[in-house]
């Protein structure tokens, strides 16, 4: 019996080939940011309102004008078809069904056309810009097409970070396998190679030129509405709210691309700052409890993301896990409300947390 989204993580290792379970599981180099996505939670602290009546708690929100049933959203992540036969569909599903958001990766086992076909369903896509521009606009259209809401262009990947387990299982996807929305372009196969088969492909494939300049061309070839993911400083923020950001994901890739950077929940009041209320501010890292959710909301996200808790579940159990996944986080944030006095997701507020940054409150008396 499941009573957290952790488990999970367990059982999918069980299950998994170790090839796989390690690409899902690991971070980058020391994995020192990856522990830290974790642990910076548990030293964000509530301060809880009492005697609010909480006897009905509304946890919907909206998201680019999109209302959803919490602000819990589904991040992208590669090649699902390793961790179940249904891979992206069953995820697609379980979200459509738990009412939130799910966001597709580009390098995804199933194609834009295969994920739009599971049903109705608010859905974003995640962008890789690859040196080949004109795969690049046939990509964002056929998604556009496909009646995708959004592009979550991924702004911190012009290399492949360092992923040592993945260097040494040579990892690369099982012959079975294709990233589906390059199928027919040469593009769709890793190449076994003597380290990482993706760290190759993303150095033979993705534009390391990728630029600010790129943000503006993008707006040229779609109307969709464009998040930067992989914002962690103020400075950026401005850049991306002027070069027309719908909105700013604060992530830093699941800790799988530079070390040492902050935990996600340590950089997002900085961002929030810098965004002045002018796009909304999302954030993903590290997610596993609704208390995590409420910490996120509380320092100013209007939503998170949860990228592992989806690939380990869906081993697990298949669209059933993903959807018990989404279960337990929508249940234990409203538990959260309930506790802190929140009645909505609007009264959710900073002064409900205590951060390591805060000044004391109280000042001792000697
Ligand atoms: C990712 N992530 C990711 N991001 C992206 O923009 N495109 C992608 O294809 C992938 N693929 C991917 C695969 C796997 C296995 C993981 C774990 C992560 C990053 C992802 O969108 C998100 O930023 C993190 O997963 C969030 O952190 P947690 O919830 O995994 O801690």
């Amino acid at each position: 019996m499941i009573t957290n989204v952790t488990e999970y993580e367990a059982i999918a290792k069980e299950k998994l080939p170790k090839m796989v379970y390690d690409y899902y599981a690991s971070g980058a180099e020391d994995q020192w940011t990856l522990k830290e996505n974790r642990n910076a939670f548990s030293r964000i602290l509530f301060r809880p309102r009492i005697l609010v009546d909480v006897s009905k708690i509304d946890l919907t929100t909206t998201v680019l004008g999109f209302k959803i049933s919490m602000p819990i959203m589904i991040a992208p992540t590669a090649m699902q078809k390793m961790a179940h036969p249904e891979g992206e569909s069953a995820t697609a599903r379980a979200a459509s069904a738990a009412g939130t958001i799910m966001t597709l990766s580009s390098w995804s086992t199933s194609s834009v056309e295969e994920v739009a076909s599971t049903g109705p369903g608010i859905r974003f896509f995640q962008l890789y810009v690859l040196k080949d521009r004109n795969v690049v606009t046939q990509l964002v259209k056929r998604a556009e097409r496909a009646g995708f809401k959004a592009i979550a262009l991924t702004v911190d990947t012009p290399m492949l970070g360092r992923r040592e387990a993945d260097i040494k299982n040579r990892f690369t996807l099982p012959p079975n396998l294709v990233l589906k929305n390059f199928e027919g372009l040469d593009l769709g196969k890793l190449e076994r190679t003597d380290d990482s088969g993706l760290a190759s492909y993303v150095a033979r494939q993705t534009d390391r030129s990728l630029n600010w300049k790129d943000v503006k061309w993008l707006q040229t070839i779609t109307s969709l509405p464009i998040l930067v993911k992989g914002v962690l400083t103020a400075e950026d923020t401005k850049i991306a709210v002027q070069a027309g950001a719908a909105g700013i994901i604060v992530s830093n890739h699941g800790a799988r691309q530079l070390d040492y950077v902050p935990a996600t929940i340590t950089a997002l009041e900085e961002v929030v700052k810098a965004a002045q209320g002018r796009v909304p501010v999302f954030l993903d890292g590290g997610i596993r409890r609704g208390t995590d959710v409420f910490k996120a909301l509380a320092l100013g996200a209007s939503g998170v993301f949860i990228g592992r808790p989806v690939v380990f579940s869906l081993a697990a159990d298949g669209e059933a896990g993903v959807r018990k996944v989404l279960e337990i986080l929508h249940d234990e944030f409203e538990l959260t409300m309930a506790l802190t006095g929140c009645r909505s997701v609007n009264e959710i507020s900073r002064d409900h947390v205590v951060t390591e940054w805060d000044r004391p409150r109280i000042a001792p008396r000697l």
